[in-house]
């Protein structure tokens, strides 16, 4: 396929900064201008383009959602319920929470993407979920362009998993999410060992979400390439659930591998310490490699083309599944 280049790259529109084209561009920022595209199941809807792996030209319309806006739904002394626009930018909306006073979403402080792809993966960060504060998701059935709403339980939240990833993956649009904050009495999480060091190192006893925010940020800074600067997504791969027994095996073989408790048969070990133990962290191959400060995240180094960082993501399974025999699954979209 050959599409002219001029104004038609995404480049701009994935974290990743891969450069392929698009057939067309759509800026979304009314959602009845959903009702003029005739064949919108073949669309391809991009939000804040940070969880996705561009690997080729996309021969489709590609929708950019710009839809904005914030209102309050529901309010009393303790809660406030906000309903958010999808085409909203994720870390101004927690930025614009923390002004207000509203708690809830602050440990996600600094999470790259947009209001609407957050529920998709259930984003989290610090101990803390969307699925515990979100209370509904609106969304445009693609088919009969009609909304649909829903509630918490129905979107089936799991680790980094949605029902917008499983049954419903490729069948709505999501066009507003419902977020319900605490206006006083915050929930202050500061389990997570990193933010309690930094919380320790600047002297804060009893933090306010604020600081919470501003330690979860700083966190972030330390670790995690700026997307602006050096293209990626963030997580590539999800951190593993094994069975207990495998892990017990493993641990005869190798003392030193992590592991948090998820149930009595299960545990949950840490991508970045396999992919790290393995030697990739660091590790330069042509235009991209894994991050050399957390190595679950791979890096595009310039001109990267999406294959070969998909290549190099099979490179990495490979050499898990053959030293560990355990499957990293892909947390980003590769399209
Ligand atoms: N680790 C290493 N080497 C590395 C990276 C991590 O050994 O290069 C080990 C460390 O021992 C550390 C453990 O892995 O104790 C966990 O590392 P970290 O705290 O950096 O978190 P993570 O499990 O690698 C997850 C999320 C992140 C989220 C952080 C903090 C996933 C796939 N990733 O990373 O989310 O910010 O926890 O809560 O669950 C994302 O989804 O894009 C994302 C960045």
């Amino acid at each position: 396929m050959s599409i002219p280049k001029e104004n038609l790259s995404l480049k701009k529109f994935n974290t990743f900064g891969i450069d392929v084209a698009a057939r067309e561009i759509i800026y979304l920022r009314e959602l009845n201008q959903l009702d003029k595209i005739s064949n919108l199941k073949d669309c391809l809807i991009i939000g804040g383009g940070s969880n996705i792996l561009l690997t080729k030209d996309i021969d489709k319309q590609v929708i950019i959602n710009k839809t904005k806006g914030i209102c309050t739904v529901n309010e009393d002394e303790f809660h406030i319920e906000l309903a958010v626009a999808s085409g909203e930018d994720w870390h101004k909306f927690v930025m614009y929470c923390i002004q207000k006073g509203y708690g809830g979403i602050e440990n996600m402080s600094l999470i790259p993407g947009s209001v609407g792809a957050a529920p998709m993966q259930n984003i989290g960060a610090y101990g803390r979920e969307i699925k515990d504060v979100l209370t509904y998701v609106n969304a445009v059935n693609l088919n009969t362009k009609k909304i649909e709403r829903f509630t918490n339980k129905a979107c089936e939240f799991g680790y980094r998993d949605s029902i917008f990833k499983k049954s419903a993956k490729g069948k709505y649009f999501i066009a507003d999410i419902g977020i319900r904050l605490t206006k006083k009495d915050h929930q202050i999480n500061t389990s997570y060992g990193d933010i309690e060091n930094w919380l320790y190192l600047n002297q804060i006893k009893t933090p306010t979400i604020q600081d919470v925010s501003n330690a979860v940020i700083a966190i972030r800074k330390n670790k995690l390439p700026n997307p602006a600067e050096l293209g990626n997504s963030g997580s590539f791969f999800k951190n593993p659930v094994i069975s207990a027994s495998h892990y017990k095996n493993l641990l005869l073989k190798f003392p030193e591998i992590k592991s948090y408790p998820v149930n009595d048969e299960e545990v949950k070990v840490p991508a970045g310490w396999l992919i790290e133990s393995l030697g990739w962290k660091g590790k330069r191959v042509g235009n991209t490699g894994a991050h050399n400060k957390q190595a679950l995240v791979l890096v595009n180094y310039g001109n990267a083309m999406g294959y070969e960082v998909q290549q190099l993501s099979e490179d990495i399974k490979k050499s898990v599944w053959e030293t560990y025999q355990i499957k990293l699954e892909t947390e980003v979209n590769i399209i």
